[in-house]
């Protein structure tokens, strides 16, 4: 079995985040969402990934190989997003005659895809999905199941009238017939090669696609809002420690803290919450839910519910909340005019005040 992990796609709905960074690379509790799939690929017993990247394709590629893994990797270079099935079909000279897990780079599954995976390898069907119920249907594909509740018998791409309340988790078992359903497919209204039309397409032709729902929670990281509630869920399993040093400060609750990095003047760390390698933290409020990259410097500013990348300087940054903030942001006091406030903002950013 190998494994096919997305890292492509434009991510428009994580503007102006996605316009330097590729969505996958963003870290949740510090870590690239991409590595939680490939580690949960791993531990399922696959050792054989392909990595579709696309448009920072030096960037994937970068932070994947500054680490060692257990698996031999491979890098399959997508023109443009032009669709699952298309990064699919591109694959098809590494995944050759294989039965193969396609992920998509930025699900993340609490449980892991083990269960799914070996469920999937021990039976003849043609495809599994993995399916979980929703509240709201119309935003994803949609699954209908038989009453046998076995195989899925119809799929349809955000429906305007779903047939269900089952929506497709970005984790799909496939073996090698998929490339021909792909080769009968056309590209939708929205120009991409679409992996719902292919598998409904193996559906009409007689294979069995089969499912498991989900257990745990699953989480689709496409917007800010599913960035940071993906942070909460994963903090809330944090290992604590402390590399670093706590002076004249409180630290309270599953806190993490990186080497070489100082809290100080009367501080606050509420858990849960993760501070990276070689900050500094100087009379800062931090926390609950909270992750710190490396390399950053918080001064006099409170800040919860957030996320904030390696390299940022904050100060006197008042109450900061359900924020992501990116690399190398500096926010800090008008030394010109007194209270008046200054943007330096790149396209597509919000800021709410
Ligand atoms: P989406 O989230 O549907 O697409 P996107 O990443 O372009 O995001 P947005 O809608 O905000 O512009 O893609 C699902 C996953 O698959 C995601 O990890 C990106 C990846 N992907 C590819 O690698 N190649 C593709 O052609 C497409 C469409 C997506």
């Amino acid at each position: 079995m190998k494994g096919l992990i997305l890292s492509g796609g434009h991510g428009t709905r994580l503007r102006p985040l996605t316009y330097s960074q590729q969505k996958q690379l963003i870290p949740v509790a510090n870590k690239p969402i991409l590595f939680y799939g490939i580690e949960d690929l791993i531990g399922a017993g696959i050792h054989d990934i392909g990595i579709i990247v696309g448009p920072n394709r030096e960037q994937v590629r970068e932070a994947v190989t500054s680490v060692t893994w257990d698996a031999r990797i491979e890098f399959i270079e997508q023109d443009a997003p032009r669709g699952l099935a298309h990064a699919v079909k591109i694959a098809e000279p590494f995944l050759k005659d294989d039965p193969f897990v396609m992920y998509l780079g930025d699900n993340l599954l609490k449980s892991g895809s083990a269960d799914f995976i070996r469920d999937f390898s021990e039976s003849k069907a043609a495809a599994s999905l993995l399916l979980t119920e929703v509240k709201d249907p119309t935003q994803y594909g949609v699954a209908l199941v038989d009453e046998q509740k076995k195989v899925i018998v119809r799929l349809v791409e955000k429906p305007k009238v779903p047939p269900s309340n089952l929506s497709i988790v970005g984790i799909y078992g496939l073996t090698p017939v998929i490339f021909e359903a792909i080769d009968h497919i056309e590209p939708s209204w929205r120009g991409e090669l679409e992996i719902t039309d292919a598998l409904h397409w193996l559906i009409q032709n007689g294979y069995e696609v089969r499912y498991r729902m989900v257990t745990g929670w699953w989480k689709d990281t496409g917007r800010t809002e599913d960035i940071l509630e993906a942070n909460r869920l994963i903090l809330d399993t944090l290992k604590p420690g402390n590399q670093g040093r706590i002076e004249n400060s409180t630290v309270e609750g599953r806190v993490a803290i990186g080497t070489n990095t100082m809290i100080r003047d009367g501080s606050v760390v509420k858990g849960p919450a993760i501070i990276g390698d070689d900050c500094v933290i100087t009379g800062g409020s931090i926390g609950p839910y909270t992750s710190i990259g490396h390399h950053v410097t918080i001064t006099r500013t409170e800040i919860e519910d957030s996320i904030v990348m390696e390299g940022t300087r904050i100060s006197d940054g008042e109450k900061i909340a359900e924020s992501l903030i990116g690399k190398e942001v500096t926010i800090e006091k008008n030394g010109r005019i007194a209270g008046a406030r200054r943007y330096i903002l790149g396209d597509s950013s919000q800021v709410r005040l």
